[in-house]
């Protein structure tokens, strides 16, 4: 329970999930925030609403302001559900005939989704609305992460509302960066990771955007975790840096095993490329939550998977691991892979050709060896991971 004022007249009365774990897939460790922000001036506003479940919890925050009856317009700036989900019992208790402030995308999107005829008003990239001493500003921000996504504006408090962009899956008391601390960053990293990474062209795109056009931002407030007002550019910078995918002199190798065998091949790797100076780390997949694995993915150079043959094919979790990986686009890797195999060994191949998909560049051949590695095999492999490293310090 809570409405805080983050500015004169505007505040958060979103609600805290201190127990999701898992978010469509993503592993939310520490929980995460549904943010709501009303705006009182001449007209009340409401901007998105909070996950199906916490509708009640949001019309409590509310009533603490305000009655929520008292609201004139609703603003969606996204259309998941954990942003619109309560939309049909905040629209009904406010009144289905006040306006509904979406992009065009929202538009459809909302109404393809709750079949509800209520007052949309689909805006233009730009368009302005006053609402009495402010003026909101609503910025077309197109697949970041939705078709449906924008930002509104608030020219006089300079707060940037900004969806999903700038969030951490973060549950917590504090409110703010300033408060927090500098642990959020992880979060944000991660987040950025697993939801934004395939969208990186167009988030450079809109930050030379926003800088062109001379958006004076003094806070961010996005509709998970914590606000930025102490330091908003802080988390822009990291966006424009995450998104350039510049990677550091590291690399990580992603493996899963049945018998020991993929994974003394694993850590003989490790061990080679570190030997090159370049940081290293097996990761067991079944031992790490691909979410965490994507996060490490980011800024590694180096991409290793290795998988035993399992029926003529990859280890099941080796392909979930591929294949979420491959959705999120990441660039600028150098790949290879590896695997212990008992008699056909078709797995190094199956894994080259998912890496070479996401165009990465491959160190040929790959690793495979039968059975169990001896000394010899874990010193080729010892040799593969030094390969690598080489690579690696290269570029
Ligand atoms: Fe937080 Fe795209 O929803």
């Amino acid at each position: 329970m809570r409405a805080v004022e983050i500015a004169k007249g505007v505040y958060n009365v979103g609600v805290i999930d201190w127990n999701i774990r898992d978010f469509h897939g993503y592993s939310t460790e520490k929980g995460s925030t549904y943010n709501a922000f009303l705006i009182v001036d001449e007209k009340v506003v409401l901007i998105d609403t909070v996950k199906k479940g916490f509708e009640d919890q949001l019309l409590d925050n509310i009533s603490r302001i305000i009655d929520p009856k008292k609201i004139d317009i609703m603003i969606s700036n996204h259309t998941e559900m954990d942003h619109s989900g309560s939309l049909p019992k905040i629209m009904h208790y406010i009144g289905e005939e006040k306006p509904l402030y979406c992009s065009k995308m929202g538009l459809k999107n909302l109404a393809q989704h709750f079949k509800q005829q209520w007052n949309y008003h689909g805006v233009e990239n730009g368009e302005e609305l006053n609402i009495g001493s402010r003026t909101l500003t609503f910025l077309e921000t197109r697949m970041l992460h939705w078709p449906d996504s924008m930002f509104t504006y608030c020219k006089e408090d300079k707060i940037l509302f900004s969806s999903d962009a700038f969030g951490q899956h973060y549950a917590g008391y504090e409110m703010f960066d300033d408060v927090v601390g500098h642990t959020i960053m992880s979060h944000a990293k991660k987040y950025f990771a697993n939801i934004l990474m395939l969208y990186a062209p167009k988030i450079l795109k809109l930050i030379e955007h926003v800088g062109e056009i001379g958006l004076d931002i003094e806070m961010i407030c996005p509709d998970h975790g914590i606000i930025w007002r102490k330091d908003p550019g802080k988390i822009i910078e990291a966006y424009a840096q995450w998104s350039r995918q510049i990677p550091e002199k590291k690399a990580i190798v992603v493996y899963d095993t049945m018998w020991h065998s993929t994974q003394k091949m694993a850590e003989a790797i490790s061990a080679g490329i570190s030997a090159e100076g370049v940081s290293a780390r097996p990761i067991h997949i079944r031992s790490s939550h691909r979410s965490d694995i994507m996060t490490e993915v980011l800024d590694a150079k180096a991409i290793v998977v290795g998988s035993p043959t399992l029926n003529n094919n990859l280890f099941p979790t080796v392909s979930d691991i591929l294949t979420y990986m491959k959705g999120l686009k990441p660039k600028n890797k150098i790949g290879a892979a590896f695997g212990s195999y008992g008699w056909s060994g078709e797995s190094v191949k199956l894994i080259s050709a998912e890496l070479e998909a996401m165009k990465f560049d491959m160190i040929e051949p790959g690793m495979k060896i039968q059975y169990v590695p001896d000394s010899d095999g874990l010193a080729s492999c010892m040799e593969f991971g030094r390969q690598i490293g080489r690579a690696v310090n290269r570029q």
